[in-house]
């Protein structure tokens, strides 16, 4: 198993064939969408931050790159498939629930919206998220504390309790 979330798995089972086309907002250094792409989708992917994308970049030249603030994001077209994964609580509610709903907007009819957060006080918590996609379908909501290893601002193995969403139009 590789590095890609449950829901980029998932999302390779939902839609057999090629040519779907996905969008990950906030890909980091692009662990679900250099999955998605080898398994045949057309993948856009969105950060701000450009050493993300740089490292994309290193590895293919067929996900197609944006550096975008998604606190101001505008779609451009509608996709398959999109991802956002451990992102919207960086963000204010407000802004959060505003980039919810561009989302919900901007699937395509039959397509899936999955999204990730972490449970942080004052941010998006998962009744908003779910306020935020009532035009879709709920597939799945999945609450639970998953670890995470030593990073920068937590220097020590901990957990985090997470929401993963997953809807479809
Ligand atoms: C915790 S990482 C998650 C990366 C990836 N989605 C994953 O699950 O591996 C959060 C990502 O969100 C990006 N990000 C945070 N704020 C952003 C913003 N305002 N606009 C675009 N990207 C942002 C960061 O640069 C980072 O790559």
């Amino acid at each position: 198993m590789g590095n890609e979330l449950l829901f980029a798995r998932k999302a390779v089972k939902a839609f057999h064939g090629e040519g779907k086309e996905a969008i990950d907002l906030g890909c980091g250094y692009g662990r679900n969408a250099l999955f998605l792409m080898q398994h045949g989708f057309d993948v856009t992917a969105v950060d701000k931050h450009p050493d993300c994308l740089a490292e994309i970049k290193k590895k293919t030249d067929k996900i197609t790159t944006v550096q975008a603030d998604l606190t101001d994001y505008e779609f451009t077209k509608k996709y398959d498939f999109i991802l956002c994964t451990f992102v919207l609580h960086y963000f204010e509610k407000n802004i959060a629930q505003e980039l919810a709903g561009k989302m919900v907007a901007h699937l395509k009819k039959g397509g899936v919206l999955a999204i990730s957060l972490i449970k942080t006080p004052q941010k998006l918590n998962a009744d908003e998220l779910l306020n935020s996609v009532t035009e879709l379908s709920t597939v799945s909501v999945v609450e639970k504390s998953i670890h995470d290893n030593p990073h920068t601002g937590a220097n020590y193995p901990h957990d985090h309790d997470v929401v993963f969403y997953i809807g479809t139009k």
